[in-house]
C-alpha cells in the first residue's frame, strides 16, 4: 500500500567485534546515552513532513547490538515516531538482542517500551562453536535468553550459523535437532560467510581454517529445510523459516520492495515520493552521523533515484529469494527461465516463478543466467 512505511533503526555499537561480522558495528564502552538518544530523536524530527501521513507497519532495531541501548532510549524513539506519524495498531516492533546476561535481563523493560518481538543472536548451541565465532556468551546463556524471551514476548526468533570449519552434516543435524525444542515461531539459519574486511577474511586467506566444501554445505542446507519442515516451520526465504503467520514482516518489506526509512549510522532507506523511488544510505561513521545531526542536517551520505530498469532487476533478485517467487513477466529472458524450470532449479505455477530447494543452493548462478551481464 502506498502510504505504508517501515522504519529501520541502527545501533552501531557492540561489546566486542565478532571476527566474522561486517555489519556497521563498533566496540565502545563509553557511550553517552543521553547524547545518542537526542541524536536519534533529532533524525526522526528531520524526516518531519515526509513521514507525516504514513501508516507505520513495522519498526526494526538492528545493529550492532541494539539490546545494549537503554530501554529508555527505545521508549523515547518509539514515542517520537508516534508523535510524528500514524503507527498501526498491529505494528511489529523487533529488537535484535545478544544473549548476554545484562541484555536478557532488560527484555521486560524493552517490552514496556513497546518492543513486541526479539531476534536473539544465539549462533550456536555448542560452546566450542561459540568460542570459534568469538562470541562472549555460552550456550546456556542462549538457552536462558530464549526462556526469558518466551515468557516475555509472544513472538521471538533466534539466529544460528552453520557450515563452520570441520562441522559435519551429522553435527549440524544434532545441533538443529536440539534447537527444535526452543523454536516457537521463527528461526534464521545462516551459512557462515567470509566477508571482506573481517578478521575471518584474513585468517581464511592464510588458510588458518577451511570451510566445508560445497557438497557438505548443500547437504546441511537441505537438511535444515527438511528437519524444520517436520515441525511445520517452513522456509519462506533463503535463510528464514517460520510457522505460518510468523514470517518477519519487516524483512518482508525489504524483499517485497516496500517503503522504509533508515535511522542511525549507516542505515539504508528506500522509499517513493512523487512517483519517484529513492534509495539512500546514511553516513557510516557514528561521529559523522552525529555531527550532521548537530548541524541540523539529515545525515544522508548518498541518495539516488532508482530507475525503472533497476526496479525490475531488484524485483527479480528479491523475489527469487522468497518462496512465493515472482511473476514470469518480470523476466525478459523467458527461454532461460524455461530451461531453468526444465532443469529443476525453478518452478512455474500460475505465472509465478519460484526457486526450488536445488535452485536456492545456486541462487547467484540462477540470477546471473537470468539477468546476464547486469548481475
Ligand atoms: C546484525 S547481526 C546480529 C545482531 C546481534 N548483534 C548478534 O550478533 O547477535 C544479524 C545476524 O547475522 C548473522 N551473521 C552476521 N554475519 C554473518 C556471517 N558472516 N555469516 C553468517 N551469518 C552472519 C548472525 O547470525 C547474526 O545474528
Ligand atoms: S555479530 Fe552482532 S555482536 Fe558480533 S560484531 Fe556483529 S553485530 Fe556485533
Amino acid at each position: 500500500m502506498k502510504n505504508e512505511l517501515s522504519i529501520y533503526i541502527h545501533w552501531p555499537f557492540c561489546k566486542t567485534k565478532c571476527p566474522y561480522c561486517d555489519f556497521n558495528s563498533h566496540e565502545n564502552d563509553s557511550i553517552d546515552h543521553d547524547i545518542w538518544q537526542e541524536a536519534y530523536l533529532r533524525e526522526i524530527d528531520l524526516y518531519g513532513e515526509m513521514i507525516a501521513n504514513k501508516k507505520v507497519k513495522t519498526i526494526f532495531f538492528g545493529g550492532g547490538t541494539p539490546s545494549l541501548m537503554r530501554p529508555h532510549t527505545v521508549d523515547a524513539i518509539l514515542t517520537k515516531i508516534a508523535s510524528k506519524t500514524d503507527v498501526s495498531d498491529e505494528v511489529e516492533i523487533t529488537l535484535e538482542a545478544n544473549p548476554n546476561s545484562i541484555e536478557r535481563e532488560s527484555f521486560y523493560s524493552f517490552k514496556q517500551a513497546g518492543i513486541n518481538r526479539v531476534s536473539i543472536g544465539v549462533q550456536s548451541f555448542k560452546d566450542e562453536n561459540l568460542k570459534f565465532l568469538g562470541r562472549s556468551h555460552s550456550y546456556q546463556d542462549a538457552v536462558k535468553a530464549i526462556d526469558i524471551a518466551c515468557s516475555v514476548f509472544s513472538n521471538y526468533s533466534f539466529d544460528l550459523i552453520y557450515a563452520l570449519p570441520n562441522q559435519t552434516v551429522n553435527e549440524w543435524e544434532k545441533e538443529l535437532s536440539f534447537a527444535l525444542q526452543y523454536i516457537a515461531h521463527h528461526i534464521s539459519c545462516y551459512q557462515l560467510t567470509i566477508e571482506k574486511g573481517t578478521q575471518f577474511f584474513t585468517e581464511h586467506r592464510r588458510k588458518a581454517f577451511c570451510l566445508p566444501n560445497e557438497e557438505i554445505s548443500a547437504s546441511m542446507y537441505e537438511l535444515t529445510h527438511n528437519i524444520l519442515k517436520t515441525r511445520a516451520i517452513h522456509q519462506y526465504e533463503v535463510s528464514n523459516y517460520a510457522k505460518d503467520g510468523f514470517e518477519c514482516k519487516h524483512n518482508m518489506v525489504y524483499w517485497k520492495l516496500g517503503d522504509y526509512i533508515g535511522i542511525g549510522p549507516g542505515a539504508h532507506g528506500r522509499y517513493e515520493t512523487n512517483d519517484v523511488v529513492y534509495s539512500c544510505i546514511n553516513c557510516y561513521s557514528p561521529s559523522k552521523w552525529r555531527e550532521s545531526l548537530k548541524n541540523g542536517k539529515l545525515p544522508i551520505q548518498s541518495k539516488k533515484m532508482v530507475t525503472n530498469e533497476e526496479q525490475r532487476v531488484e524485483k527479480l533478485v528479491m523475489g527469487l529469494r522468497l518462496n512465493e517467487g515472482i511473476n514470469i513477466n518480470t523476466i525478459q529472458n523467458k527461454p532461460v527461465a524455461e530451461k531453468l524450470v526444465n532443469e529443476g532449479f525453478l518452478t512455474c505455477n500460475k505465472d509465478m516463478l519460484a526457486t526450488t530447494l536445488k535452485g536456492r543452493l545456486v541462487l547467484n548462478a540462477i540470477l546471473s543466467d537470468i539477468l546476464g551481464p547486469i548481475a
